[in-house]
């Protein structure tokens, strides 16, 4: 059983959980992430290693409710328990020094894009990080972004904080305004990423998306996390979960995303009617 340290509500829909677990702290590196089950009949669902604190002993994870396992989730409190933890999983991402990297990140993103711009920026990189929200009360770690980027640029869907519109129009802007990039990370909507790779194919920018298909076991074993990527197929949990944006088959990972969308409703309404008197 994992113990949860500490829960914070970061935006309405956005939660944070710092869970205690040593042995994942002693090993995450940036772009990791876990397979956890909140409670014995519970679902596993990967979450990425948003942040870790060695001396601790605590990962920090950072969710978007969606579905069961993440209302599920909301609902715990610091002090209680989560049933399974597994990890740090997946590839790390590689850092090094290449001079300019834009660090993308959109709803959980955000969060996940953190170690990431960490590490490159430690590295000597120029960071510059580019983050969206609708609107302005669904943004959050703009001071912990800025503290380990060269530049912030934040766009809101709604225009009520900083630009108007969404990260491939500040994408755009950027690569068309003259500026050198050497590489781009991007993680958050398969949606945001997939328009990300679109906008710097034409520029030849090399981009790296974080894929995150349904995973079960995340240790290659089950094949749920199937993805295609330059015609070959991998398995995001093993393989990735990042991948060159430019390779991606998106029409069939959107495909995959959804297989289960009527039995993912009904789950999440058979618990909200359960749970109707307890929040
Ligand atoms: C490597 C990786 C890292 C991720 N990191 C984060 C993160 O840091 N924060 C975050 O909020 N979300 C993250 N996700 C997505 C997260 O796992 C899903 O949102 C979560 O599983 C949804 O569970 P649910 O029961 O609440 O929703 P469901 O009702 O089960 O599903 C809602 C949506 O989530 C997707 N989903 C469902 N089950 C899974 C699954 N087992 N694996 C992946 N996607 C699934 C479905 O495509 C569906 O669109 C990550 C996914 C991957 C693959
Ligand atoms: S989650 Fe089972 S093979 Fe990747």
């Amino acid at each position: 059983m994992y113990k949860i340290l500490l829960k914070e509500d970061l935006v309405p829909n956005i939660h944070l959980l710092k869970i205690e677990a040593p042995a994942i702290a002693a090993k995450a590196q940036p772009g990791q992430f876990v397979v956890l089950r909140v409670d014995e009949p519970g679902e596993r669902v990967p979450m990425t290693i948003a942040d870790w604190d060695e001396e601790e002993g605590s990962i920090t994870i950072v969710f978007v409710e969606v579905g069961t396992t993440t209302r599920k989730l909301e609902s715990l409190m610091a002090g209680d328990l989560i049933t399974n933890l597994v990890g740090p999983l997946g590839l790390p991402t590689h850092i090094e020094k290449l001079g300019t990297i834009v660090c993308v990140g959109g709803c959980y993103g955000i969060a996940s894009i953190m170690p990431i711009a960490r590490a490159m920026n430690e590295a000597g990189n120029k960071v510059i990080s580019v983050i969206e929200a609708r609107s302005k009360n669904l943004l959050f770690w703009e001071d912990k972004l800025r503290s380990v980027s060269d530049q912030l640029i934040i766009t809101t869907g709604d225009g009520s904080y900083a630009a108007k519109g969404w990260i491939p129009e500040r994408i755009k802007e950027l690569v068309g305004g003259g500026n050198k990039v050497d590489l781009m990370i991007a993680v958050g909507c398969t949606y945001m990423m997939m328009l990300c790779a679109e906008t710097t194919k034409p520029f030849g920018i090399k981009t790296i998306v974080h894929l995150n298909p349904i995973m079960v076991d995340g240790t290659g074993m089950c094949g749920c996390c199937r993805v295609s990527v330059g015609g070959a197929t991998k398995f995001a949990c093993v393989d990735g979960p990042e991948f060159d944006g430019h390779l991606v088959d998106w029409d069939l990972l959107i495909a995959r995303q959804g297989a289960y969308l009527s039995k993912e409703l009904y789950s999440l309404q058979m618990w909200e009617c359960q749970n109707w008197n307890k929040h």
